[in-house]
């Protein structure tokens, strides 16, 4: 078991497979871009399904999600997925992505095993969504959405982060537009992990603007937290259920002493947080002909390391080197 000083348990591995992106999210990265890790240093889809294995079949991980900076712009993605829910014992299969082809992709990912998507969407508003993302593609995250529902991979999940005089005002029609279309919401607050270094506390909407502003519209009575387990979000009904909406108050209300996550860069490092300061090399390891006991060892040692918090709140805080896009959601 993948188990830390704290008595925390990983089982939910989250894997970025590229750090390259169609959108430009401010919260993220610079419209510029960012410098993209070189090929070579990509683990390949061989290297990512071994380690996978690994953590599925030695270390007790039960979910797998594949993130980025944009997983469905990896072109092995349908086979990695098909790889992994192969697996015995099967993970749940996910993943986190901007919807871009995802209309296109949705079916055969559901085919090959993939379980849920969560799909980010800040804004309905295309003028906002060109502002917010830098690129003019709200149509396409749209379809997406529609594709996903369509191969049945539900509930759609939406993923949501305001940002004040951008798209704060859109809470509600965000949740309206989900309502209507079955999807769930989940809002986030924004976290210090854009590459530009612009995250300024004030300008972050907490969670408890956003209930304030849901509570406002609609009755929201908290959902069973018996099913919420280890889960970030805090899920309300609303208006009595069954719909849902869910806040995750990351900086605000940390979940760090329940966190079960552990992720792996698409350069192939550990990582125990997406605030950890340190990194377990698995690619070095592996190349140089690491067998599957050591890199378990490696890893199982990586977590063991974990902190017991981010300390966002704290003076002390450092925001990581690597930006969100090269860490993986
Ligand atoms: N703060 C909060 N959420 C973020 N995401 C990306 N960057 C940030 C940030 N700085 C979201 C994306 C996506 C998920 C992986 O995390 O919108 O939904
Ligand atoms: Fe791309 Fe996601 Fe970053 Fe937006 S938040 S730029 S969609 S990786």
């Amino acid at each position: 078991m993948l188990k830390d000083s704290f008595g925390r348990v990983a089982t939910d591995l989250r894997v970025s497979l590229t750090d390259r992106c169609n959108l430009r999210c401010t919260y993220c990265m610079p419209p510029e871009g960012l410098d993209w890790l070189p090929k070579p240093e990509l683990l390949t889809a061989e290297e990512i399904a071994r380690l996978v294995g690994i953590g599925v079949e030695r270390l007790g991980i039960t979910e797998v999600r594949y993130t980025g900076g944009e997983p469905l712009l990896r072109r092995e993605l349908i086979e990695i997925v098909g790889h992994t829910a192969a697996l015995s014992p099967r993970p749940q299969v996910s993943l986190t992505t901007n919807g871009i082809g995802l209309a296109r992709l949705a079916e055969p990912l559901a085919a090959a095993g993939l379980d849920r998507v969560n799909v980010s969407l800040d804004t309905i508003d295309r003028e906002i969504f060109k502002r917010l993302a830098h690129r003019d593609r709200l149509p396409d995250v749209l379809k997406g959405l529609e594709g996903a529902a369509a191969a049945g991979m539900l509930p759609v999940k939406v993923n949501a982060v305001l940002m004040r005089g951008v798209n704060e005002h859109e809470a509600i029609p965000l949740l309206e537009f989900c309502l209507e279309r079955g999807y769930e919401l989940r809002f986030i607050e924004q976290m210090p992990l854009d590459a530009q270094h612009g995250w300024r506390r004030e300008n972050m909407v907490t969670a408890d603007e956003i209930l304030a502003m849901l509570n406002a519209h609609v009755e929201l009575t908290p959902d069973d937290p018996v099913e919420r387990g280890s889960a970030p979000a805090e899920l309300f009904l609303i208006d009595g259920g069954p719909a849902r909406v869910g806040v995750i108050g990351s900086v605000t209300r940390p979940f760090c002493g329940a966190c079960d996550r552990v992720r792996l860069t698409a350069d192939g490092q550990i990582r125990n947080c997406l605030f950890a300061t340190e990194e377990s090399d698995l690619r070095a390891a592996m190349r140089s002909g690491a067998s599957d006991e050591e890199l378990a060892e490696r890893w199982l040692a990586a977590v063991r390391g974990k902190r017991p918090g981010h300390g966002i709140d704290d003076p002390t805080f450092l925001q990581p080197a690597r930006p969100m896009s090269a860490i993986g959601g």
